[in-house]
């Protein structure tokens, strides 16, 4: 991306981007699945952009995959399919369309990149890191290969292409228990989440799992000090947490799942109260769709998913830049590692 004025400029001149009040209520069937969220004059400043990101992605024959960590207006106003990441790896591989946009982080878009080779695939900010996905390189595979011969690799799908590649198989957190139990081998690697590999121990003892010491700054955060303080103040709320958080706020917890198990479980649950220990936009997305839900409690704010918007959607759109690249040597032995995982999770029937 060019310098924020530079895009801004060519972006006003080419598209109508002031805050529209007709606009956004002529988009209103969007709006109300956003609106206990996001105020009538948010609303107001996104509709010009939503609606021209809706025009160009028809015009260009593109697709939008979102996180659910998304903010509202990309997740109910411009994306054509959300999940969890194994959810999105999965889309990935059925994409009619010519250009995927990630909106999500880069590891995400380096996996649909693995998965459609020959599609275009963009993602509207390459500095939406991840602090798990920067923790390890192929070399910190290598190490503990050696260090525990023989055994496999299960490295996150929050890893790079070249991590990946260097791994026996990928996991997401809605399968890890599952493929670490799949394993051939009474000891397994887990890569590269220190805490999703210990509440994965504690769910699978018959395996001896050992782990790399990475950990998300999301859910690193949270503390079982915090879960039961919030329970002596708040009683009756339901609380749900992420397995990328420490083990002792996971077992402090009532539930802990995948982004989607999360949502899964409180869509069918619906409790009067529910705190969501995980990333601050999980709440927002689904307040609207379960309005006899009261989310309340803290959440924490991951800065490289909020690194994507909808002004820089609609500029790596209307630029066909941003343009994600892997190696195709590293990417068809990532792709084996990917596909191992999608493969095994229908097996398993997750
Ligand atoms: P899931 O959506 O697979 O639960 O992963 C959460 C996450 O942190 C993605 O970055
Ligand atoms: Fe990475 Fe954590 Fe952000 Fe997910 S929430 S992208 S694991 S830093």
């Amino acid at each position: 991306m060019p310098a924020l004025e530079t895009a801004r400029q060519e972006l006003a001149e080419t598209y109508n981007l002031a805050p529209n009040p007709q606009l956004a209520a002529d988009l209103a069937d969007l709006y109300t699945r956003m609106d206990r969220v996001v105020t009538p004059a948010d609303w107001a400043m996104h509709a010009p952009y939503v609606d021209a990101i809706n025009k160009l992605k028809k015009e260009k024959n593109a697709v939008i995959l979102a996180h659910n960590y998304m903010t509202p207006d990309i997740y109910h106003g411009v994306a054509d399919v959300v999940g969890d990441s194994l959810q999105l790896a999965i889309e990935a591989t059925k994409v009619k369309e010519d250009i995927i946009v990630q909106c999500g982080v880069h590891f995400m878009a380096e996996t649909s990149k693995i998965l459609n080779p020959a599609k275009t695939v963009l993602i509207p900010d390459m500095k939406a890191g991840c602090s798990l996905a920067e923790s390890i390189t192929a070399d910190g595979i290598a190490q503990m290969r050696a260090k525990y011969p023989g055994a496999p690799v299960v490295s996150y799908v929050n890893t790079t292409a070249e991590v990946k590649a260097a791994s026996d198989i990928c996991c997401t957190s809605s399968n890890a228990a599952a493929i670490v139990r799949a394993m051939d081998s009474h000891t397994v690697i887990m890569t590269p989440d220190q805490y999703l590999a210990q509440n994965v121990a504690a769910e699978v003892p018959e395996k001896n799992v050992v782990w790399w010491e990475g950990s998300c700054i999301v859910h690193e955060q949270y503390t079982a000090q915090d879960i039961h303080d919030f329970r002596e103040w708040n009683p009756g709320t339901r609380i749900i947490a992420h397995p990328e958080c420490p083990p002792s706020v996971v077992e402090a917890s009532d539930f802990s799942g995948s982004t989607s198990g999360i949502i899964k479980y409180v869509t069918e649950q619906k409790p009067e109260k529910a705190m969501l220990v995980t990333e601050c936009s999980m709440a927002s997305n689904i307040a609207d769709a379960l309005p006899e839900v009261d989310f309340v409690g803290p959440c924490n704010m991951c800065p490289y998913m909020k690194k994507i918007t909808l002004e820089k959607i609609l500029w790596s759109l209307h630029t066909l830049t941003e343009e994600v690249k892997v190696d195709p040597d590293v990417a068809e032995k990532a792709r084996i590692a990917v596909e191992r995982m999608i493969d095994l999770s229908r097996e398993l029937g997750i």
